[in-house]
């Protein structure tokens, strides 16, 4: 057992008492001039065997009683060995030289709640051979996901989450399926305020949500700001699957896109979406936003839309041959389900047949269809790429796979990886005759992610 550790005492406590965790400890610690200081932990490394910022507001160096001088403080575990201090004692002195000795004292202090770091309090609290660590924040609040040798402590853990972490203001227990369509968790709340209106940043901008309607995830804030990457102030934009805007917002404003489109199905999305566009102080006319099913949203508006802009632009006078050229980009981020959209860009155009003849400039169509390719057995890591262009080829069905580039996004838990699958889709396919209507498919319930004990994964 540590010295440095809160006292056995709080061992399977359920319900949080923070008078508990009271505990005196005796420091060693060496008296030199205030002056010293600078010069002694300057050139003596003595960083690892200081006590460090665990215990703060413990500190390295201290206030003495006498006037003008100043506490080294050392961590009891790495200075037990009397050698060990006589060297530390001996490179101390060789730097301050005046001749007084160097005395190795002892410094008695209480540790309170307020003293132990968050991992200590948990170990300290938890069965021995039970952890937990990992939670993530979003904004105020904070979201656990609990192992189920866990849960008896849930309410415990939260207790310590919300005294402990600064900003949060609640603590939630989120569901590890999510079985609905809108892709948002089912949230328990364990601590504080019933409170799921939150802001938080991402790449620089600002994103308000409520956190029980909407679907938000900063674990995907590299992917948002890679594929805003790939556009440029010709790009056309469409996203599909939009939630409040994690894609199109940071696009907007930082590529300047000809134009952008945002679609999803929820109406809380979209409210939210509004919000932040206003937020972000982009202008209403930059995004147009619509609150419909992706299928519907490509076949009719993206469609439309599309053959719009390719005739004006084909009825243009003004030819600058410096200006780049314009690409087509549809995003659909709804791993567990987007491969399901493809068949739609099947006869997308059939009915602009005519249209198109008289269009002498065809813009390219590059389609980002999330997914998740899952293994129920081991298996290499290059089957997980291979699976998810399989899987793309099956809704497609060309007589050519249309992927060509398939970029890994992270991986999920053990046997499920999440990749964005991109797509050229040619004019032929465009206007080929549209598949059959498949029957709906399901949505399969998703595992959000394994509970783990290892990492502490933090949003914010
Ligand atoms: C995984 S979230 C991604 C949201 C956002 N793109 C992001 O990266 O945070 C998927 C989104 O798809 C929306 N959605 C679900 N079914 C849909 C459908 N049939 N058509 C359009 N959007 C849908 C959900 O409401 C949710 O906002």
């Amino acid at each position: 057992m540590s010295l440095l550790q809160p006292p056995e005492a709080v061992r399977g406590m359920t319900k949080l008492d923070k008078e508990a965790f009271r505990l005196t400890v005796d420091l060693p610690v060496i008296e030199i001039e205030a002056s010293d200081v600078g010069s002694v932990t300057r050139r003596v490394r003595l960083e690892s065997f200081l006590i460090g910022h665990k215990l703060r507001p413990l500190k390295n160096t201290m206030d003495s009683e006498k006037e003008g001088k100043k506490y080294l403080v050392f961590n009891p575990e790495k200075v037990e060995q009397d050698t060990l201090r006589e060297k530390i004692g001996a490179l101390i002195k060789r730097e301050i030289d005046d001749g007084q000795p160097i005395n190795w004292t002892t410094l008695s202090k209480e540790l309170t709640f307020d003293n132990w770091d968050t991992k200590s309090i948990f170990k300290a609290i938890l069965p021995v051979g039970i952890e937990y660590s990992s939670y993530t924040q979003t904004g105020h609040i904070i979201h656990c996901n609990f192992a189920d040798e866990v849960l008896p402590f849930r309410h415990i853990i939260a207790e310590v989450l919300l005294n402990k972490v600064k900003n949060c203001k609640t603590v939630v227990q989120k569901g590890n399926i999510i079985t609905n369509v809108y892709r948002n968790l089912d949230l328990e709340l364990l601590a504080g305020e019933e409170n799921y209106e939150t802001e938080i940043k991402e790449s620089g901008l600002r994103f308000k949500m409520d956190f029980s309607k909407v679907y938000w995830n900063s674990r995907l804030s590299h992917e948002h700001e890679r594929v805003a990457g790939l556009f440029n102030n010709q790009s056309i934009v469409y996203d599909a699957c939009c939630g409040i805007g994690p894609f199109v917002l940071p696009a907007t404003l930082k590529k300047k896109p000809r134009r952008v489109m945002a679609n999803d199905l929820n109406p809380e999305s979209v409210k939210w979406l509004k919000v932040n566009v206003a937020l972000n102080k982009i202008k209403d006319d930059k995004i147009e936003i619509h609150n419909m099913d992706a299928k519907q949203f490509i076949k009719e508006n993206i469609a439309n839309d599309v053959i719009r802009l390719m005739k004006e632009e084909s009825g243009s006078e003004d030819f600058d041959e410096n200006k780049l050229e314009s690409e087509i980009h549809v995003v659909m981020n709804l791993p567990a389900y987007a491969v399901n959209f493809l068949p739609a860009f099947r006869g997308a155009l059939k009915n602009f047949e005519t249209e198109l003849k008289e269009i002498n400039k065809k813009w390219k169509w590059n389609v980002y269809c999330y997914l998740f390719a899952k293994s129920q057995v081991d298996v290499p890591d290059e089957w997980y790429e291979e699976e998810a262009r399989r899987m793309c080829d099956e809704k497609t069905k060309w007589d050519k796979s249309l992927v060509v580039n398939c970029h890994n996004v992270r991986t999920v838990s053990s046997r499920k990886e999440m990749f964005c699958v991109q797509l050229e889709v040619p004019y032929e396919y465009l206007l080929a005759e549209p598949l059959p209507e498949e029957p709906e498919v399901p949505f399969e319930p998703e595992e959000v992610e394994e509970p783990s004990c290892k990492k502490m994964k933090m949003d914010n």
